[in-house]
């Protein structure tokens, strides 16, 4: 069903294959939320992974997907929220994600969401398409 919607959310070359989904999923650094409606339907996910580097811990987005006729009505705020929650319990210094360049949307999200632009890495996606990185402090100076 995950695949599925991010099958839905994301162009081909952008998803990520079912085995890409479940490793990330079955991480024993990973964390999921996941957001069902009313109906128990499941209207999105995302799934964060905590990374240990000098002794510090820092989180990393791995993908937030909300189904298009969910979105606008905060379910990726609380998806995101309840990832981000996750890594300050486990002392995360920041977190960081990757997005694509012409994904003007999820950007205009993560700006609202307290994310700011930390570098960019060329040919990201498919090895054609460039990726903003964009960063969050969740405590201290980082
Ligand atoms: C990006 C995404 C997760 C946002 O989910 P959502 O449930 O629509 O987001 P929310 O309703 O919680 O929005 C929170 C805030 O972000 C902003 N926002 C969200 N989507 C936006 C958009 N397309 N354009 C501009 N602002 C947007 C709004 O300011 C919104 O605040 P508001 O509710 O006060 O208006 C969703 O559009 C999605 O799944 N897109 C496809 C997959 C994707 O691109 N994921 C990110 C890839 S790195």
């Amino acid at each position: 069903m995950l695949f599925r919607i991010d099958q839905v959310c994301f162009p081909p070359g952008i998803a990520y294959s079912r085995a890409e989904l479940r490793y990330y999923l079955q991480h024993q650094n990973s964390f999921s939320s996941i957001a069902e409606t009313d109906a128990h339907r499941i209207a999105g996910f995302c799934i964060g992974q905590l990374h240990a580097r000098a002794d510090q811990c820092f989180g990393h987005i791995i993908t937030i997907d909300v189904l298009p006729d969910a979105r606008g009505q905060g379910v990726g705020r609380l998806l995101l929220n309840a990832i981000e929650a996750r890594f300050r319990v486990n002392a995360a210094i920041s977190v960081r994600l990757e997005v694509a360049v012409d994904n003007l949307g999820a950007q205009a999200f993560y700006r609202e969401m307290g994310y700011g632009q930390a570098g960019k890495i060329t040919n990201y996606y498919a090895g054609k398409l460039d990726a903003l990185v964009l960063q969050k402090q969740l405590m201290g100076d980082g």
